[in-house]
């Protein structure tokens, strides 16, 4: 007994010792061991269908309804997810875990419910944001629509039903905080984000540490 209290402690304190000199790599371009993946990809599964269980799924066949969560979908998740005809975006590749590229014929199914949890929820220490506190269900359902029919769709057909784009929102619904995202406000807003990284001397340098090639 007194044996397994030391063990237990030593470890306790080799552990502590592990995270106080800084031993984990928190950068996200060390990968995962291929053990710790499979283990996060268990976690991550569980939580999701243990939660997602009960949620109805609604119709999700509705062409009006695929097409506002196509618009939705350019407006606020393609540039993680990409879409058809998109080359592959900074955050799309600089993040980690890397967000799925629904489009892609290899993108495995979850199912709605799970889609649509994952949706509102968000995933911790992922980059996926949640998204249920500002869209109604009905929202978060055509998006769910959508990406049920995203698997290999070509690029005109995904223009087609993206249309004019830009966000979906109803009149009077909450909260306005990315209506940023219809084209003439997310024009404005991304010409001041790049003054502000221009005026930017860290940046700057940043960029011109072996980065002189970005279009920044
Ligand atoms: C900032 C980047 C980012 C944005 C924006 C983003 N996501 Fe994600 N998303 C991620 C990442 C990263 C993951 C993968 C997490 C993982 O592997 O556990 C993910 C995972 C998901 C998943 C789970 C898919 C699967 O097969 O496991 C769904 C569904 C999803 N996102 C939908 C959306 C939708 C819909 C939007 C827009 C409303 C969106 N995401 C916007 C980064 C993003």
């Amino acid at each position: 007994m007194k044996a397994l209290f030391t063990l237990l402690s030593l470890g306790l304190f080799v552990g502590f010792l592990f995270i106080w000199f800084g031993l984990f790599n928190i950068s996200a371009k060390d990968k995962h061991w291929d053990i710790t993946t499979e283990l996060l990809k268990l976690v991550r599964e569980r939580s999701i269908e243990v939660r997602a269980e009960n949620i109805q799924v609604p119709d999700l066949s509705n062409p009006e309804m695929i097409a506002n969560g196509a618009k939705n979908f350019d407006a606020m998740c393609s540039q993680c997810h990409l879409a058809p005809g998109m080359e592959p975006t900074e955050l799309n590749l600089g993040l980690y875990p890397q967000p799925p590229v629904f489009y892609n014929e290899k993108h495995e199914d979850h199912g709605a419910a799970n889609t649509f949890w994952v949706i509102a929820n968000g995933l911790k220490m992922t980059g996926m944001p949640a998204w249920g506190d500002f869209h109604t269900d009905e929202q978060l359902w055509e998006m769910v629509a959508f990406i049920n029919q995203i698997n290999g769709m070509s690029e005109s057909e995904y223009q087609a039903l993206v249309g004019e784009g830009g966000h979906t929102h109803k009149p009077g619904f909450g909260h306005d905080d990315h209506d940023g995202h219809g084209e003439e406000a997310s024009s404005t807003s991304h010409e001041s984000l790049h003054t502000e990284e221009s005026s930017n001397t860290s940046h700057t340098d940043m960029h011109n540490d072996g980065h002189g090639d970005h279009a920044h």
